[in-house]
């Protein structure tokens, strides 16, 4: 069957508002509970079991399990963590490595509005909040990534994606710890988790269907992180930093190589109707994460007016790249899972909606987890010792 093509109207049923851009809807969703310790969501996901053991029935899976085996790194030790961190200094030294790819204070100042009487002073603080904010968001986001993939060891029906799940939770929780070990002893402490990320998470969670925690989490969440990380990891001066999202990478690249290989068998088999569904998600999740990145809580810790702020930013000539950077894994791979073009082409009209659908050709994340390893870390360390 072919399902019925939403229209414009369906926005709100989908994603709470009628127009994608609407800046006062966006800036309404708020983390109500900021002192929250403790968050509770219902997972409504049968728990499965297998009762066929058949290891290596899919071959990739089964690879990639016995990388993951052998690719475990220790958080405590392998990273140096007597590197001395003084933020001002951290925000100042990146400005000047970025010059003409970040905003600097005076080209900041040049926006004008708000920020035509910003200090240097104002300049380095937003710089570190950012920094703090943008850090703690991967924080609740590897969170969500290990609550998500334990998950997925109870639901998904396979043995061989079992096995590999359970890697997976061992990665995510080495991430959290090492994410929030950085913000405390490095940057003084954390934001609490952003409204929009937190519903996208909370939905992944909620769902009945087990594809739809690899969809949400591995292709979208990671997918994002993965690119996120990378664009950190190379603007960042900070040594720490650099390699504890490269560590981090090596393991990132495999979790959305799960997720590629997991869904291009099941969505091949999936009605319409029910690709439909997956579309849907895939829009929704989409616009969520690229709420949350409109980093609204930094401008409120600033005491400047929000909006103007955010109105502000989305007009720098760097946004593009910005936005280029958080799509550029997740456009491909939703390309590689036939999300883009099942159903006269739903999912790609709402991204060319969402601005991003420029990036369907880009490398797919199916097999670049090489690329990531840490054999490779260890031979880029070699190249920079020669190149000392
Ligand atoms: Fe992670
Ligand atoms: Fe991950």
């Amino acid at each position: 069957m072919t399902a019925t093509m939403p229209t414009h109207s369906d926005n709100r049923a989908l994603i709470g508002r009628d127009e994608i851009n609407d800046l006062d809807e966006i800036l309404a969703i708020t983390n109500t509970d900021r002192d929250e310790t403790i968050h509770h969501v219902q997972n409504h996901a049968d728990t499965i079991y297998t009762w066929n053991y058949d290891k290596g029935e899919r071959p990739a899976l089964n690879k990639l399990y016995e990388k993951a085996k052998n690719a475990q790194w220790n958080g405590e030790t392998d990273l140096p963590w007597d590197t001395d961190v003084d933020p001002e200094k951290v925000i100042a030294e990146n400005a000047i490595a970025n010059a003409g790819v970040a905003s600097d204070a005076s080209s900041m100042r040049a926006l004008g509005g708000p920020f035509a009487k910003l200090s240097d002073e104002d300049y380095l603080r937003f710089g570190i909040e950012s920094n703090i904010w943008t850090l703690s968001q991967f924080l609740h986001g590897e969170q969500g990534a290990l609550v998500c993939t334990a998950k997925i060891v109870e639901t998904v029906p396979w043995i061989d994606a079992k096995y590999y799940a359970s890697t997976q939770v061992m990665d995510e929780a080495r991430h959290v710890e090492v994410f929030a070990k950085y913000l405390q002893d490095k940057w003084g402490g954390h934001y609490p988790v952003n409204a929009h990320l937190k519903m996208l998470l909370d939905d992944i969670v909620n769902d009945t269907r087990w594809d739809m925690t690899y969809l949400g989490m591995q292709i979208m969440v990671e997918g994002l992180a993965l690119a996120a990380f990378g664009f950190m990891q190379q603007m960042t001066t900070e040594p720490l930093l650099k390699k504890l999202l490269r560590y981090v990478m090596s393991d990132e690249a495999r979790h959305v190589a799960f997720g590629v290989l997991s869904l291009r068998e099941y969505y091949a088999e999936l009605s319409d109707a029910e690709i439909f569904e997956r579309q849907q998600f895939a829009f929704e999740a989409g616009v969520r994460m690229r709420d949350r990145f409109l980093q609204q809580e930094v401008w409120e810790r600033m005491g400047m007016n929000v909006k103007e702020a955010i109105e502000c930013t989305l007009a720098v000539p760097e946004r593009e790249l910005f936005q280029m950077m958080l799509f550029s894994k997740i456009v491909p791979n939703a390309k590689k899972l036939g999300l883009l073009d099942r159903n006269n082409s739903w999912l790609r009209r709402r991204y060319e909606e969402l601005g991003v659908i420029q990036f369907e050709d880009l490398v797919d994340t199916g097999n670049e987890y090489e690329n990531f390893s840490l054999e490779q870390i260890a031979a880029e360390d070699a190249k920079a010792a020669a190149g000392a």
